[in-house]
């Protein structure tokens, strides 16, 4: 199938100047926290950030975690444990996980806010620098947490234009990422991934290749949801015949009695987005 793929276009030029931005940002930035979509948490991902950020403490954020599988969520935060990264899931609709966010960001630089307590620098808050592709949530992940706490610029040393702080409390403050970070785009899966889940336009790939990748992962990591939501279903078919048959069974006939692959597609596509489907990780560890 790979003749079918495309890839999508991006500009490298934006990616070198938010690399320079945060470079500039970084060395009065006490943590990182990076927002990725936790049902995909691979190619939520912008593959520069770890040389970008260097050695910074870093902290992932597991967002729209009311959409995926709770399963493969824990996995992941084993997994990114085990690299020695706190990931903690993130709900930016009803605010789940926001208060554990606050205390882990305070745990993990204890030692920063100890020193700055003897140094008598007690009024001096943690600054986290929040990082995310477009679409994880990144914005809700900020206006859930800060409201309408944004902090006065003109306070902030350090700060160029556009730059964007937010007050959380007396510990803790915000930065949104100077500049957008974008995906491994060079890689097709991850765009065909990002498009999937709705976080780059549908009209950039073809709606058949990307519900096919779809149904490919049902197929194998969660048949009885897909069984529960379109009936019996044969699995030894390709990912074309099956969502020729999910069509059928929904009634999408063209003339001549053909299945209308393409409107079968789009609502696959729909049902996966809305969550019809169910809690749905499209990228699991053993892909790591
Ligand atoms: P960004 O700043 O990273 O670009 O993302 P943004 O906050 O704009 O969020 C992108 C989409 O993801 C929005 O949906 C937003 O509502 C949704 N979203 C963010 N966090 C969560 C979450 O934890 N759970 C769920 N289920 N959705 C989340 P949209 O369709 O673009 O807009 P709308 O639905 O808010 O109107």
């Amino acid at each position: 199938m790979a003749e079918n793929r495309q890839t999508i276009q991006w500009f490298p030029g934006h990616m070198a100047k938010t690399k320079r931005k945060i470079k500039e940002i970084l060395p009065i930035i006490d943590a990182v926290a990076e927002v990725v979509d936790a049902r995909i948490p691979l190619s939520s991902r912008n593959p520069d950030l770890k040389e970008i950020i260097e050695n910074k403490p870093h902290i992932i954020l597991l967002n729209k975690c009311d959409m995926a599988d709770a399963n493969a969520t824990k996995e992941w935060i084993d997994f990114y444990k085990a690299n020695g990264i706190t990931a903690i899931p993130i709900d930016c609709k009803s605010g789940k996980g926001l208060n554990a966010f606050k205390d882990n960001v305070k745990l993990a630089l204890k030692d920063k806010l100890e020193s700055y307590k003897e140094k008598g620098m007690v009024g001096k808050p943690l600054r986290v620098m929040v990082v995310g592709i477009p679409n994880v949530g990144k914005s809700s992940f900020i206006n859930k947490i800060a409201g309408r706490t944004r902090a006065k610029a003109e306070n902030r040393p350090g700060v160029t234009r556009g730059n964007q702080w937010f007050t959380i409390d007396k510990q803790l403050e915000l930065l949104d990422t100077p500049g957008v970070l974008w995906p491994k785009f060079e890689d097709e899966t991850v765009g065909e991934h990002l498009a999937v889940t709705g976080a780059v336009k549908d009209q950039i790939l073809d709606a058949e290749l990307l519900a096919m990748r779809l149904l490919e992962i049902l197929a194998t990591d969660y048949p009885d949801l897909l069984t529960a939501r379109y009936g019996e279903l044969d699995f030894s078919l390709d990912a074309y015949d099956l969502l020729g048959v999910i069509g059928k069974k929904r009634g999408m006939v063209i003339r001549g009695g053909e299945t209308d692959t393409l409107r079968a597609a789009n609502m696959l596509l729909e049902e996966y987005r809305n969550q019809k489907i169910g809690n749905i990780t499209l990228e699991r560890v053993k892909n790591a």
